[in-house]
């Protein structure tokens, strides 16, 4: 088994390893003397693992209440939350209970969040179940859903106290979530890791290397949310690719592409346009398009890149005159740019 410490304040552990789900219950007992555990998932995941890690916990002294709710992004809202929130009480969960998230990061962010509200925050440990979830949104401490103006315009810092990362788990996983993962694996080889690029684009196939990549991401994802909790400096840099990814989300209305397809497109289209401008080494956007190919990743989306900027414009107004490009050196090492708002047309448009 892996071990990876996330260090500081309210540090965790994260724990590798497949099969790690049914016994969830003994390392979750090690982390907590909790009596209750309130397990959330969703309908997809819960008939999928939800007896396995509730009949450890159980095997393991806890009482176990379960709730569940639709899957997908649509019940990521406030209604759902209330409802969690009314489950817990009527399930009598206590000030030092614990809400176990099993799911991908729809589950993860609500049961997050949920905690982090629920009697002024209690604690919650992340199963996560996709590879999205895995290599990203449960590592980091972001909780909270959408409203109606807007993704993740609620939430709150709040720290799991354990994540267990079985990639058993994704071998039900359909494909199309498969490669919406896969989109964030090559974003962080792009920005801090040659060697894990080098690994993706040498594999015959992903589940090959799967817990391995799974590890290093990880371990990325800890080494910049330790040097910088709240997105003010090193962070940034785990935001490559989803300046222009978030503007193809919002043309499309969240109904198109899947996230981590976005971020390819967006990874590409960046780094296309900073190797044109100088910053980035040539043939970086060349290595990035075959990896994509190869992963069955969209190279380009139905929209054209002066509606694109014209959307990134929109949503930076709010924030000043510049926007902070993440941008490559090279495969492997990344930077940000503050941008002035009118060399952004420029800067995409010079193909
Ligand atoms: N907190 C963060 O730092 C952070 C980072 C990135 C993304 N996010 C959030 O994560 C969410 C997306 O996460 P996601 O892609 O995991 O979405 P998701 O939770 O909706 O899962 C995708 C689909 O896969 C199903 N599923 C999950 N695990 C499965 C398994 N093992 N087998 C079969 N089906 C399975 C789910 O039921 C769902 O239908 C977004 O809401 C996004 O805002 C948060
Ligand atoms: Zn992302």
């Amino acid at each position: 088994m892996k071990t990876i410490t996330v260090k500081g304040k309210n540090g965790y552990k994260i724990l590798v390893e497949k099969g790690l789900i049914s016994k969830a219950g003994e390392h979750i007992r090690e982390t907590t003397s909790a009596k209750k555990v309130f397990l959330i998932s969703d309908s997809n995941v819960m008939p999928l693992y939800g007896n396995i890690v509730s009949d450890s916990l159980k095997a393991n002294g806890f009482e176990v209440s379960a709730f569940s709710f639709e899957a997908g992004e649509k019940s990521k809202n406030l209604d759902t939350i209330t409802q969690m929130i009314y489950a817990m009480c009527s399930s009598g969960i206590g000030r030092t209970d614990i809400v176990v998230a099993l799911g991908g990061g729809v589950v993860g962010d609500m049961a997050g969040f949920a905690s982090a509200i629920y009697l002024r925050g209690i604690d919650f440990i992340q199963i996560p179940t996709t590879l999205l979830s895995q290599v990203d949104s449960s590592v980091g401490g972001k909780t909270g859903c959408d409203i109606e103006y807007g993704k993740n315009l609620v939430g709150a810092f709040h720290n799991p106290r354990l994540v267990l990362i079985d990639a058993n788990t994704l071998k039900t996983l359909s494909q199309k979530y498969m490669n919406d993962g896969l989109g964030e694996v090559i974003k962080y080889g792009a920005i801090k890791s040659s060697k894990l690029f080098k690994s993706l684009e040498e594999c015959e196939k992903f589940e090959d290397i799967a817990e391995k990549t799974i590890i290093e991401c990880v371990d990325i994802k800890r080494q910049v949310v330790q040097k910088d909790f709240t997105e003010k400096g090193e962070r940034m840099l785990l935001n490559f690719g989803h300046t222009v990814a978030h503007a193809i989300e919002k043309y499309e209305n969240f109904e198109g592409m899947a996230h981590g397809e976005a971020v390819g497109v967006g990874m590409l289209a960046i780094t296309k346009a900073s190797e044109k401008a100088g910053y980035t080494e040539k043939g970086s956007a060349k290595r990035i398009e075959k990896l994509l190919e190869k992963f069955s990743l969209p190279l380009t989306a139905a929209v054209s890149a002066d509606k694109l900027t014209d959307i990134m414009l929109f949503d930076k107004k709010r924030r000043g005159s510049k926007i902070n490009l993440v941008l490559l050196k090279k495969i492997g090492s990344s930077f940000v740019e503050p941008m002035e708002s009118e060399k952004l047309k420029a800067f995409f448009l010079e193909d």
